[in-house]
């Protein structure tokens, strides 16, 4: 049996689709665009990649686009007075700060003075809380669309067993909250499990979040499992190549073979988070408008 190939840039697209006629609304009614600002600090490729990639998404979108590029050396005090100025900006409904910083800010107080109400990747105090507590919040955007597109295959996820390998703040713990807010029965594994292949023996559902290239094996999986795999990875090149290769944590040519369902990378998961983004900020564009 050859699994099915979760689509994701299909799943993006309808989700864009349907953000931009929430977007173009919205701006007929509060006569300006919704409004999401993103920070970048430093120089590091992929991030700028990501940066760009986010601007361009929010501007065919239908909304505003604020980029803010700073030096590697920013100090602390200057990207704090940046964060309240935006919190204070009424043009910006969504703000992201990109992860990681460079090493010498403090990420979670950085983190901690964003405006709760423009989290766009819910990583405030008050949106983790919420997310807990099981009440009304903004939700970070890769663990969101595993959740949708998990509902759109399945529908009811109650009862299933998922297990989600790796324990970010941007993954791996939003994504355990949201699929025990499903009624799945979710298991965290991370670095530290002793044993992997043991823990995703009983799993129906997987959510790989650990940034290590091709760490579980296709035979580690249960048949009939459902994959999703948020790594992406940079192989180091091959012979001929002139960059590596990129890949998922999941060895997917030999997981094809065993499961039920799993997302390619890339054109899986990766490609739904920006479409979640673009919902988040419209999401709160409305909520602040009020
Ligand atoms: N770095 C990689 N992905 C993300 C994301 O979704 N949000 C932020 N803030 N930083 C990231």
């Amino acid at each position: 049996m050859t699994a099915q190939v979760i689509d994701g840039k299909a799943f993006a697209a309808k989700l864009r689709e349907r953000v931009g006629e929430f977007a173009a609304t919205f701006a007929e009614k509060a006569g300006r665009k919704a409004g999401l600002a993103v920070v970048l600090v430093g120089e590091d490729p992929a991030s700028q990649v990501y940066v760009r990639s986010k601007g361009k998404a929010t501007v065919a979108a239908g909304m505003e686009s604020f980029e803010y590029r700073l030096p590697a050396d920013t100090p602390q005090d200057e990207l704090v007075a940046l964060v309240r100025k935006l919190n204070a900006d009424r043009a910006v409904d969504g703000i992201l700060v990109q992860l990681p910083l460079p090493g010498h800010l403090d990420e979670k107080a950085v983190i901690a003075e964003i405006d709760p109400d423009k989290d766009v990747d819910g990583i405030t105090p008050a949106n983790a809380g919420r997310l807990v507590l099981g009440m009304d919040a903004l939700v970070s955007c890769t663990p969101l669309g595993c959740t949708m597109i998990l509902k759109d295959m399945l529908g009811d996820l109650s009862g299933l067993d998922a297990v989600v390998v790796g324990r970010s703040i941007l993954f791996g713990k939003p994504m355990a909250q949201l699929l025990l807010a499903e009624n799945c029965t979710v298991t965290m594994a991370h670095s530290r499990t002793r044993d992997l292949p043991d823990v995703l023996r009983r799993a129906d559902i997987v959510v790989a979040a650990v940034g290590v290239p091709l760490l579980i094996k296709g035979d580690w999986l249960k048949p009939g499992a459902i994959v999703l795999d948020g790594g992406i990875n940079r192989l180091a090149p091959e012979p001929g190549e002139e960059k590596g290769r990129i890949v998922g944590d999941v060895a997917y040519d030999e997981a094809l073979g065993h499961v039920r369902a799993i997302t390619p990378v890339p054109g899986g998961v990766g490609a739904t988070t920006i479409a979640v983004l673009l919902r988040n900020a419209i999401v709160a564009a409305y909520r602040n408008e009020g």
